[in-house]
Order: structure tokens, then sequence, then C-alpha cells
């Protein structure tokens, strides 16, 4: 499975915040906004990576993330000239994706939770058609909504409905199969002049290929959109963080976790950064993972790794 970011738009709702920087390098607490999506691709395994904005913000997204090899993934970077609507991700991405299924993640969308791997992997493992994320919210009209089967297949979906006929948001992730792609290069815009996601998932839904996972209530998907939620976003990670000791979409934590990359690029990653509390976690959790090697009984210790932990 291949991922994709999508991180264009104008921003226009945190004028004057994104005048000069696009919305999704902006912090979230100790983090820029885009570690959170693609955290997200990562615990889905998926490591092959497009990343799609706006030509001037392209480079910054370079400089931020790299060719990803320092974090075991491949980032590629592509650009939407105009924000026409999300299912455009999937024509600008069309050689990327090539014969593939895959994850579109709005680089805006901050998911938290519980069992949240484990969720987008079965996912992933049984994709026959297209998987969307349901959330329950108490302001439904301002997302795609969806009306959903007991057996968690999509019936209805409406864009942003001004009587919207369930309270399931239409989450910003997405899993499609290859055919996403004809699709989308087939699609007609919308009244509003763009190419709309809801439109690609009605195909689905038609073949009765459109299931819906929906996220509990012990999951947290936040919103980004305004000033005001911006900030209770980046106050959320900060309770979590303070009182747990953990970070929350750490990538380097995650990458070593996942297996991508070994302790002691983890370790090298975080001695960039030891000015800050990000860099010192990401070195004591890649020397915590050193110690369980070097006490585990099928050692397999260098003197290198030894000297890191101060082992020797
Ligand atoms: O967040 C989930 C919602 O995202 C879904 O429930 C909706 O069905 C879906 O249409 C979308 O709604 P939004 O109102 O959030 O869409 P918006 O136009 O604000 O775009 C979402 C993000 O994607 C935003 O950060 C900008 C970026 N974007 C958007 C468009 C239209 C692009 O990068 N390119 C685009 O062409």
């Amino acid at each position: 499975m291949k991922g994709i970011i999508l991180a264009g738009g104008a921003g226009t709702r945190l004028h004057p915040v994104t005048l000069a920087v696009s919305k999704q390098l902006l912090p979230v607490y100790d983090k820029p906004m885009i570690y959170y999506p693609l955290s997200v691709l990562m615990l889905a395994d998926v490591r092959d990576i497009l990343i799609i904005s706006t030509a001037e913000d392209q480079p910054l997204f370079q400089r931020l993330l790299g060719d990803g090899s320092e974090l075991g993934l491949r980032l590629s970077y592509a650009v939407q000239h105009e924000p026409n609507g999300l299912p455009e991700a999937f024509v600008i991405g069309a050689d990327f994706i090539g014969d593939d299924s895959v994850a579109l993640i709005l680089g805006d969308n901050i998911f938290y939770g519980p069992g949240m791997s484990d969720c987008l992997r079965d996912s992933r493992r049984d994709l026959d058609g297209c998987v969307l994320f349901g959330y329950h919210v108490s302001d439904p009209e301002r997302y795609g909504v969806g009306e959903v089967d007991a057996r968690g297949r999509l019936i209805s979906i409406e864009e942003k409905p001004v009587r919207p006929r369930t309270d399931r948001a239409i989450t910003g992730l997405y899993f499609f199969d290859n055919h996403v792609v004809d699709i989308a290069k087939n699609l007609v815009p919308s009244a509003r002049g763009e190419l709309e996601i809801t439109d690609v998932i009605r195909h689905y839904q038609r073949d009765g290929k459109a299931n819906v996972v929906d996220l509990g209530r012990g999951f947290a998907w936040l919103d980004t959109g305004t000033h005001d939620s911006l900030m209770d976003a980046g106050q959320y990670v900060q309770v979590l963080e303070r009182r747990q000791g953990v970070r929350i979409a750490c990538i380097e934590e995650i990458a070593l976790r996942r297996g991508f990359i070994n302790a002691e690029a983890c370790y090298r990653r975080g001695s960039r950064l030891t000015k800050s509390g990000y860099g010192e976690y990401v070195m004591d959790t890649a020397r915590k993972h050193m110690e369980t090697r070097l006490t585990s009984p099928v050692d397999t210790s260098s003197e290198k790794l030894r000297e890191m932990v101060g082992l020797r």
C-alpha cells in the first residue's frame, strides 16, 4: 500500500498565521502538524509516501523530512497548484500509486487512541474496495457524513449536509483499492467547483464496497481548522504528554518500534535535537531499546551500543 499526505490548500481560516507558512507545518504543541498524519501512515506500516503541497511550501516540507531514509521511509513530493479538491491527490499521484492500493490522509488530521495500529493494519489487510473511518461528533454538518448498515457498510454519504442524517463524520483518512485512480480521473467538479471525496466514495458505496470502521469513544480525532481548535489540539497533546511522559506522534519512536530503523539511527536523530525535550525523548527511547537488547538472553550486543548507553 502507498500513502499520500495531502498538505496543500491556502489555510484561509487561519490567516494571518498561514500567510507565510503552510498550515500543516504549524506546531501542534511540540512538533509540526504533519508529524501526526505521517505517524498514522507509519503505524499502518505504510512506508512509501507522497507528500502533496503547494509549490511554495514544497521546499519547506523537504527541509523538514528529506527523503525519509533516516526514518526508514521513502518520501517523495509533488505539487498541487490549486486546491481543486481532495480527489486530485489520486490524479497527481497516479504514477506514484502505480497498481497498488493507497491510503490518503489529510495533512491537518490528528488521530490518537488505543489500538490505533491494530485497527489500521486490520483495515488494510481486509481491504476490498475502500475503508473509511467514522467518528461521532456534535457538529456533523461541518464534515462528510456517513450512514452505515449493521455490517458496517456505507449506505449514504453527504458532504457538509445542512440536515445530517447521522452524527457520524467521515474523517480525513481513507484506504482505497487501485480503482480510485480511474474514478478520480473521471470525476467532474461539484456545484462548489471542486472535486469531492464524497463523490469518489459514492462509487464504492454503489458497489457495496465502502466499509466504515468507527473509531470509538476512547479515540481522539482532533480538529485544527480554526485558531481555537488548533490551540485545543495543542493543549490536548500537552496534557497527555506531560501526564504520561510519552510523546504522541514521535516519528523516530514509531520508526524504531516498527523496525524501520535501528536504535543507533534513532539515537543519532535525537542527538541532533538535544536542546529540546523532544530530542532527549528520542535519545532516551533509543537508549531503553538498546538496554532491552543488551540484557536479553539473545544478546547481540556490540561494543558501540554498550558505549552509547553507558554500559562500559
Ligand atoms: O477532515 C475531514 C473532512 O475533510 C471530511 O469529513 C470531508 O468529507 C472532507 O471533504 C474534508 O473536509 P474539509 O472541510 O476539512 O476540507 P478542506 O477543503 O478544508 O480540506 C481539508 C485539508 O486538505 C486542508 O488542510 C487543505 C487540504 N486540501 C484541501 C483541498 C480542497 C488540499 O491540500 N488540497 C485541496 O484541493
